[in-house]
C-alpha cells in the first residue's frame, strides 16, 4: 500500500493550516486505498540549514537531519498543504525540503494551497523546487480562498467543489507514486 504524508507547511501559532490538513486527511482516509498521515513541521524542529555538505551527497551529520530524513523516506508520496507567504511558500517549508534530497526523489506530490488567491503562487514555486528534486508533481491542485473558504479569514468552511478536486489530486498522486515504484525499489523497468 502507498504511504502518503500530508505535510503541513505552516508552523505558525494559530495557523489555518491545521484545519486544512485535517480536512485533507479526513477525506483521504475514507478512500481506503492508501495510508495517509499528517506530518507537522513543528514536530521536526529544524534550524536554518546547518549541514556542511549539500543534501544531494547524502552525508548528513546532524541528528535533526537524520530524524527528518527517516520520516520523509518512509513515504511514497506527499501532499503539501501550503499557505502563501509573500507570493511564495513559507520559509520553514522550503528549509525542510532543502535539508534532504534522495528521500524525496522518484515520488509523487500534489498541492493544496490557501491564501487570497488560493495559494497558487506558493504552489507554482513549490513545483519548481519539486522538479529539481525529481518529484513528480500532479496537475490537479486545490486552491482555497481566504475570502470564500474561510469565515473571517480564520474559520475553515471549504466550498463543496474542493472535495472533487482533492479526490482527483489524490487519484493522480497515488497513480504516479505507484508508477514510479520501480525507480524507488531499483526494480528493472522493461522498455
Ligand atoms: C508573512 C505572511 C505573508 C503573507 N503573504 C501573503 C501573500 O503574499 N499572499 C496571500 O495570498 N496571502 C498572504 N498571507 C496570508 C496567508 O496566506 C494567510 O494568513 C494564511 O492563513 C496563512 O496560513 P497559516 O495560517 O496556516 O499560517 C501572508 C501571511 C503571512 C503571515
Amino acid at each position: 500500500m502507498i504511504d502518503v504524508a500530508i505535510i503541513m507547511g505552516s508552523t505558525r501559532p494559530g495557523r489555518n493550516g491545521e484545519a486544512v490538513a485535517g480536512w485533507v486527511h479526513d477525506l483521504a482516509v475514507k478512500r481506503g486505498d492508501a495510508r495517509f498521515e499528517v506530518v507537522d513541521l513543528a514536530d521536526f524542529p529544524l534550524p536554518p540549514l546547518d549541514e556542511p555538505m549539500p543534501a544531494i551527497t547524502g552525508r548528513y551529520t546532524r541528528s535533526h537531519t537524520r530524524t527528518w530524513a527517516a520520516k520523509i523516506a518512509s513515504f511514497d508520496a506527499y501532499v503539501f498543504v501550503t499557505p502563501e507567504y509573500n507570493h511564495s511558500a513559507p520559509g520553514p517549508l522550503k528549509n525542510a525540503i532543502d535539508f534532504l534530497y534522495a528521500e524525496w526523489t522518484n515520488k509523487a506530490v500534489g498541492f493544496v494551497g490557501y491564501g487570497s488567491v488560493g495559494g497558487v503562487r506558493a504552489i507554482e514555486h513549490l513545483r519548481l523546487v519539486m522538479s529539481c528534486l525529481q518529484v513528480a508533481h500532479v496537475s490537479a491542485q486545490v486552491e482555497l480562498s481566504l475570502f470564500t473558504d474561510f469565515e473571517d479569514f480564520t474559520v475553515f468552511r471549504p466550498a463543496g467543489r474542493h472535495e472533487d478536486t482533492l479526490t482527483t489530486l489524490l487519484d493522480q498522486v497515488l497513480a504516479w507514486s505507484a508508477a514510479l515504484k520501480p525507480l524507488r525499489t531499483g526494480e528493472r523497468c522493461e522498455a
